[in-house]
């Protein structure tokens, strides 16, 4: 091996010399690959414009349509073989065409060029993603209203710091993330109505001097209209950012969720059973069943985030227009896009599977002083204390039971009137989490009135 032929560093992966290093660097064959689908979809089009505005003829535009029909299946069978030489889908696409159909397979790039081609490609592949975020989100939008409708008036603790803060009921948690993943979805829906520009016929960069129809195109592809800026249209990679970004934000939403199950499913908590079907056991601890479903949940915002980020530094201080830096942007797509809509089904089957302890959630309700505020709303109330008074009262109380190693109302009425002779025998109606909960039917609040009405908001939203 001579160092000519090749690197000193790389020679036994590279012994074929610098060019295989550069065609190693340059293919996106190994991984653009799964937009054959889309590139074939858009060539079609595009052949039967060319022929429509008379740039090619009608017996061509057919030959090539039929052809491109033919590498499809190929591809779908898996019996095409993808050329690293090819560089790149569009080519091994175009090659394959020439083979089966010969002369008029070279008309095909009339009028276009790889740079509006690929961002037509990739816009199609990102916006199938979008939908099937849009389906997932649904179903794991109703997966959480059938917990909310099923434990509505369920009390449990609410926390903030992680700490027990006041009685909330289960359904008004589980319908806090209905309102995150609705707007999560709303953001999959504003994405997607903002992306669906055609770039096709931007060509290399400037457009082209033959009569395209881009209008045509556009249509056929079920573009909303062709984008009107062919500079912008060949270099734009917006809407794969907003679509990791939308992305990156509901897998943070995932992650806190599947927090909260990792946290609930323990045997400190014992607040969920997560079913069979999305845990497992220990090799070695026969009493453990892990949420491993909702660890690598939590986990998948990391490297969804990460494709966010890398996507914007590979498009940070791009010049115009197209750059084969801009190749870089579908792996990382591909990657958030296959970890994103796996986390939302596995979400989703987590959430329709489990079991929430009514018994255990009822028994951490009431624990931790957690009608503090109750007690202090009572002496406002029903006494007549200015606010402060009444929690500088209450947190007296609250310690003369952590000393008792009691909770509140296990105090009797002669300890509670020690704290402010006004106290009467009614304070204790409030000390119950039921009423707590009850009491709380300010718009939004976790009262079990106010939980059903967003239940029934959402039902009829989505229906
Ligand atoms: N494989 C390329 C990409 O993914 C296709 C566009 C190539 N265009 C070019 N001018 N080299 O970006």
């Amino acid at each position: 091996m001579t160092e000519q032929s090749s690197n000193q560093m790389w020679g036994g992966r590279f012994a074929a010399g610098p060019d295989a290093i550069m065609e190693a660097i340059n293919a996106s064959i190994g991984f653009d690959q799964r937009m054959a689908a889309q590139d074939i979809a858009g060539s079609r089009a595009h052949a039967a414009m060319l022929a429509a505005t008379g740039v090619i003829t009608d017996s061509d535009a057919k030959a090539i349509r039929e052809g491109l029909l033919t590498v499809l299946s190929e591809i779908e069978r898996g019996e095409f073989q993808f050329s690293t030489a090819l560089e790149d889908i569009h080519m091994n696409v175009e090659a394959r065409l020439k083979e089966i159909i010969g002369e008029p397979a070279g008309r095909l790039h009339t009028g276009r060029s790889r740079n509006d081609q690929v961002a037509t490609d990739f816009k199609l592949w990102v916006r199938d993603q979008l939908d099937a975020a849009e389906t997932g989100l649904l179903a794991l939008i109703r997966a959480l209203l059938a917990q909310a409708e099923a434990g509505a008036d369920w009390v449990m603790p609410g926390f903030t710091h992680l700490q027990t803060a006041q009685p909330v009921t289960w359904g008004h948690h589980m319908m806090a993330y209905v309102e995150m993943f609705g707007r999560d979805l709303s953001r999959v829906r504003d994405a997607r109505a903002r992306m669906n520009e055609s770039p096709l016929g931007a060509a290399a960069l400037a457009g082209t001097s033959f009569p395209i129809d881009r209008d045509m195109t556009a249509k056929a592809l079920g573009f909303d209209r062709p984008a009107a800026n062919s500079l912008d249209a060949v270099s734009d990679r917006d809407f794969a950012l907003e679509f990791l970004s939308a992305a990156s934000i509901c897998a943070m939403h995932l992650s806190r969720f599947a927090e909260e199950l990792v946290i609930w499913s323990s045997a400190q908590f014992r607040f969920v059973t997560l079913s069979d079907r999305f845990s497992t056991g220990s090799s070695i601890m026969p009493q453990k069943k892990n949420p491993d479903a909702a660890e690598l949940i939590r986990a998948k915002v990391g490297r969804i985030f990460g494709a966010n980020t890398a996507l914007m530094m590979v498009m940070k201080g791009l010049p115009l227009t197209y750059s084969k830096d801009m190749q870089e942007d579908k792996e990382q797509v591909f990657d958030a896009a296959d970890n994103w809509m796996l986390a939302l089904a596995a979400m989703e089957g987590m959430v329709r599977d489990m079991t929430g302890n009514r018994e255990s959630l009822a028994a951490a309700a009431g624990s931790g002083f957690s009608t503090a505020t109750d007690l202090a709303d009572w002496l406002v109330r029903v006494v007549g204390l200015p606010f402060r008074d009444a929690h500088h009262i209450t947190g007296a109380l609250v310690a003369l039971a952590e000393s008792k190693g009691c909770d509140l109302p296990d105090l009797s009425l002669d300890e509670m009137q020690s704290a402010h002779a006004g106290i009467t025998q009614d304070v204790y109606s409030v000390l119950g989490v039921e009423n707590s909960v009850n009491s709380r039917m300010s718009y939004g609040g976790t009262a079990p009135t106010q939980v059903r009405a967003q239940i029934e908001r959402w039902k009829a939203n989505l229906a």
